[in-house]
């Protein structure tokens, strides 16, 4: 049974104004439409990490989903594996009640928390086995993405797996030109409305800074993991996943 402590959390001031959030939020349904056309790739990415759990993770592993969201996809790939317990962060409180029924009948011990998970990392003194962030450390500033994996770095304690989906530039590309390959894709997420499409463009614009594959490799490298790889290219080219560890 899940351990939710979401119904009595406040909701944060980060959620009530407009802003970067408001896709997790009062758009969630756009967001969750975005994944259930697997316009990002979700299938593929969590397949991906389910062949990497398998290679990588040990027997009843301890997962640390960072900003995991409605946890849909996580859910769907954790249920066909013996995970020893789950632990998912995020802002959005909409999200976490989701996630809740989602991860419904994991069988393990499940715990959601409603917070930043800037603040939950540079604090985490957990074991963890596994700790994945999918789709959301790039809403940092490059300083800020280097200290969050230092932090994993160091929850991992030099013995786990550490694996992100982010958005990735070309190299020599810059972010205006990440935007505008974005907006280009239009035709292909024809699943949702101009105005959602929009409003993930709005998004993108305001909370969506990714960094080229060698930035992202190296930040690794510099948080003290011995090993740093790309392993997945999206087919639209607009991000990728990423493992590290010793
Ligand atoms: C694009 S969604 C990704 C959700 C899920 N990981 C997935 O693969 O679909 C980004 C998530 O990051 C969360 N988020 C963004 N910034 C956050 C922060 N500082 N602390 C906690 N959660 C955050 C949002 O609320 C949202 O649920």
């Amino acid at each position: 049974m899940a351990n939710t402590s979401t119904e009595s959390m406040p909701v944060t001031t980060d959620n009530a104004a407009a802003g970067p959030q408001d896709m997790f939020n009062r758009e969630l349904e756009t967001y969750r439409r975005i994944v259930g056309a697997n316009l990002m790739f979700h299938q593929d990415v969590y397949r991906l990490l389910r062949e990497l759990l398998v290679e990588q993770a040990p027997a009843s592993f301890r997962f640390l989903d960072v900003a995991c969201g409605d946890a849909s996809a996580s859910a769907a790939m954790l249920k066909t594996m013996e995970i020893g317990s789950y632990v998912g962060i995020d802002l959005s409180e909409a999200s976490l009640q989701l996630a809740a029924r989602e991860l419904e009948g994991l069988p393990c011990s499940v715990e959601l928390r409603c917070c930043d998970f800037v603040q939950a990392m540079a604090i985490w003194s957990e074991p963890v086995d596994v700790i994945w962030i999918g789709m959301s450390l790039h809403h940092l500033p490059t300083a800020a993405k280097a200290r969050l994996m230092r932090n994993a770095h160091r929850a991992l304690g030099g013995m786990g797996l550490f694996a992100i989906w982010e958005p990735a530039l070309f190299e020599g590309e810059d972010r205006a030109a990440w935007l505008a390959r974005f907006s280009k894709l239009r035709d292909e997420w024809s699943a949702i409305s101009d105005e959602e499409f929009a409003s993930m463009e709005r998004h993108m614009l305001l909370a969506d800074f990714p960094e080229t594959v060698d930035t992202w490799l190296g930040m690794g490298r510099d948080a003290g993991f011995s090993h740093a790889e790309e392993i997945f290219m999206m087919p639209n080219r607009m991000g990728r996943v990423f493992r590290y560890w010793d």
